[in-house]
């Protein structure tokens, strides 16, 4: 079985927590939206857009403004494209300017919406925007319900190179062609704002002070318009176009305006075709949203309630989503503290565990040091005791081989005397006293022998000193030879010593 190696048990704590961690809330999409101007009517897209993302808690939006400038819009879409957002929505400032930045994201592979206002070829992956030449045919027809049979007409556009102008501009003259009983005077281009549009005004009516009415491509340019012709003491119909309830419904519900024209924002549509795209989901490629009847003097009123009733509703929601957002925080906190106490809980656990196993571990070696031990001492008391026997043993030996030596010396000096006075007669053949001289010399062996055994005795117990002598050991070994020359010829072998020359020390 593998062992559990606590240091596991301490890093899947760690990553248990690192886990916990990091699952709080994670915003899977980033969605970049890049707006050409800011006003009322794209405030309104805005909040829109805002209010749509607080139902998409797995997705967040950054909404940059360029404030009419293209180079704006070209920064912010760059920093879309650098920052990897996921998603890019782009109402293009002019059409012209901006195509090439588009076309550089949606190249680079991320998904780009376009709204509002298009760009030139299609380099994007969804359009969504009002539909332009139906809101121009409206206000031709709601241009002719104001006014007589040949009304002369100021028209201020919007911005001559965006699409929306040029759309309003078409749909406007087509709603004139039903019935070629109105005429455009004088038009010329309100860059969608204030000033120019007021400055534009002036100029035509001026130009043309019994124009009948004023068609203006956005609310706030109707706005200037009417003031300015007021300042002038003119008072022509104007109708504009947004209806955003701020400026153009209000404007109508103050009479500044006569009438404007929806121009759908539909933000939260954006969000859910942008979500769509991303989960790759069905979702329409060109969305067309239709116009809506004027808004005039009838159901102005009405609809500024309505926008206030959904302007708190808003707000309720925002509060709402606070409250659930600190709550969720409050509870992904105790979650994370509550796993962070499993985490050191663990932790502390495996080094308990760790800390009891080295204590068995060192208990578990002590017990098979000492059983180690024990054996070794058994093992040693068994040698002594054999060491014992063995020295109990060699003494009986010896002591037996000094009884065996001494009892043969006795005998053996008993045989050697009769024999020494034999070789002393003088009637002795050579023969038989060569025979004596072998048997005397084996006496003296013999007793040597004897008298070594007893020495190695004496050695045994500490009492024999050493006295080393010098031998002429040539003669020593002629000696030796001689008592075994008898033996040999017995045997038919020939012994023969063959000594050196001996020098002599
Ligand atoms: C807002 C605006 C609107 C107009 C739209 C056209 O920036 O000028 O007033 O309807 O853009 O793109």
């Amino acid at each position: 079985m593998k062992r559990s190696n606590p240091i596991h048990i301490i890093l899947a704590a760690l990553a248990i927590l690192a886990t916990l961690c990091s699952c709080s809330q994670e915003k899977k999409y980033r969605i970049g939206v890049s707006q050409c101007s800011s006003d009322a009517w794209r405030s309104k897209m805005n909040e829109e857009i805002n209010r749509e993302i607080m139902f998409h808690p797995e997705a967040e939006v950054e909404i940059r403004s360029a404030d009419d400038s293209n180079d704006k819009q070209i920064a912010d879409i760059n920093y879309f494209i650098k920052n990897k957002f996921d998603i890019i929505i782009a109402a293009p400032n002019e059409a012209d300017a901006i195509t090439p930045i588009i076309k550089k994201a949606y190249d680079s592979g991320i998904p780009v919406i376009i709204f509002d206002r298009s760009i030139n070829g299609d380099s994007y992956t969804a359009f969504q925007g009002g539909d332009n030449r139906g809101i121009g045919l409206q206000a031709a027809q709601y241009a002719r319900h104001l006014t007589k049979h040949g009304a002369k007409i100021i028209e201020i556009r919007g911005r001559q190179s965006s699409t929306p102008a040029t759309e309003r501009h078409l749909g406007f003259l087509q709603g004139l062609s039903e019935k070629n009983d109105m005429d455009i005077v004088g038009e010329g281009y309100g860059d969608w704002n204030y000033e120019e549009s007021a400055h534009v005004a002036d100029s035509l009516l001026n130009l043309y002070p019994d124009a009948d009415l004023i068609y203006a491509h956005n609310d706030i340019m109707a706005i200037a318009a009417s003031e300015t012709a007021r300042r002038r003491g003119l008072h022509p119909y104007v109708i504009g176009v947004d209806a955003a309830p701020e400026i153009g419904i209000k404007a109508v519900a103050d009479s500044v305006i006569d009438a404007t024209f929806l121009y759908p924002t539909e933000g939260h549509l954006l969000v859910r075709t942008a979500l769509k795209i991303l989960r790759h989901e069905p979702y329409d490629t060109v969305l067309y949203l239709p116009p809506s009847s004027a808004v005039d003097l009838t159901n102005a009123d009405i609809l500024l309630l309505q926008n206030e009733s959904l302007r708190e509703e808003t707000s309720k929601i925002k509060i709402l989503k606070g409250q659930v957002e600190e709550f969720w925080e409050r509870h992904s906190a105790q979650t994370i503290l509550f796993y962070a106490v499993i985490a050191i809980l663990l932790l502390l656990a495996g080094f308990l565990f760790l800390l009891l196993r080295t204590f068995w571990q060192h208990k578990k070696h002590q017990k098979v040091l000492l059983e180690q031990n024990h054996l070794l001492e058994e093992q040693r008391d068994l040698q002594e005791s054999l060491n014992r026997q063995l020295r109990e043993a060699t003494q009986s030996k010896l002591m037996f081989f000094t009884n065996v030596s001494h009892d043969l010396r006795t005998p053996l000096t008993l045989i050697s005397e009769p024999i020494e006075q034999i070789c002393g007669a003088s009637n002795l053949t050579p023969r038989q006293q060569t025979l004596l001289k072998i048997a005397s010399k084996n006496i003296r062996i013999l007793k040597r022998l004897i008298n070594q055994i007893l020495d190695f005795r004496k050695y045994e117990n500490g009492k024999l000193d050493l006295h080393p002598r010098e031998v002429d050991f040539c003669t020593i070994s002629r000696e030796w030879a001689e008592s075994f020359r008898a033996m040999a010829r017995k045997h038919d072998i020939k012994l023969q010593i063959t000594t050196g020359a001996i020098k002599s020390r």
